[in-house]
């Protein structure tokens, strides 16, 4: 439904609409809105914004790319999905940008299996990105998630310091997680707005978020939040 309203000449705040409306409409809780006091259900991140973007009167033109972030609550379990998609024709950069983090949750997701630890996942997912010459975000990781949004264990989409290896649990059949790289078309670093939720580039290079919750079984993950066609 997002991805559907992503259409030149709407605004943040009609494509949030679109999902949330579509949600409750389903019998699920849009579980952004307030969390945190998150104003939205959806996170609207346009161009050099990679994540949190609040919804509102900004307007998508063509050429723009815009991520659509959210979070449904049905019967007690969360669901958390991202994808960036573009506004008409954009450039090839972006066309790039957008594959290559979509991509890189698919390489994260081959380590998502028993016999792998958290780690693994990040790792392969920063190879992947670093190898098409863009960067992944460290100041914020993907997560565990449950009957909360944001569970243990932090899942990031880079390979931590040695330090952090105590961290670093075993993947085990029915563990629910989000892989959700954030990839930036320049350097990583991130400055929040002063709205205090925007997370924007620092270099004001482009920005793309990918996400899904996944499933951990005996064999090939099962993802959970497949919102598009493979
Ligand atoms: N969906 C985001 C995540 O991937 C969280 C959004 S923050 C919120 O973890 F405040 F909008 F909920
Ligand atoms: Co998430």
């Amino acid at each position: 439904m997002g991805r559907q309203a992503v259409k030149d000449g709407m605004t943040t705040k009609q494509i949030n609409k679109a999902v949330h409306d579509y949600i409750v409409k389903s019998g699920a809780k849009p579980s952004c809105l307030g969390y945190e006091g998150f104003p939205a259900a959806a996170c609207v991140s346009v161009n050099d914004e990679v994540i949190h973007g609040i919804p509102g009167k900004r307007i998508v033109h063509n050429g723009d790319i815009v991520c659509i972030d959210l979070c449904a609550t049905y019967k007690g379990f969360v669901g958390d999905c991202a994808g960036t998609y573009p506004v008409g024709e954009v450039s090839e950069e972006a066309k790039r940008l957008i594959e290559v983090t979509r991509q890189s949750f698919f390489e994260g997701l081959k380590f998502a299996k028993p016999g792998y630890r958290v780690f693994d996942i990040g790792g392969a997912v920063q190879d992947y990105v670093e190898s098409h010459g863009f960067s992944v975000l460290r100041d914020y990781v993907g997560h565990g998630i449950g009957r909360g949004m944001h569970e243990a264990p932090e899942v990031p989409n880079y390979r931590p310091e040695r330090h952090l290896f105590h961290q670093n649990p075993r993947l085990v059949k029915g563990m629910t997680i989000c892989i959700e790289p954030m990839v930036c078309a320049g350097d990583y670093h991130v400055e929040v707005k002063r709205d205090g939720w925007t997370v924007v580039t620092a270099d004001h290079s482009l920005g793309a978020h990918y996400e899904n919750t996944i499933l951990i079984t005996d064999g090939e993950p099962e993802i959970l939040t497949m919102a598009e066609d493979l």
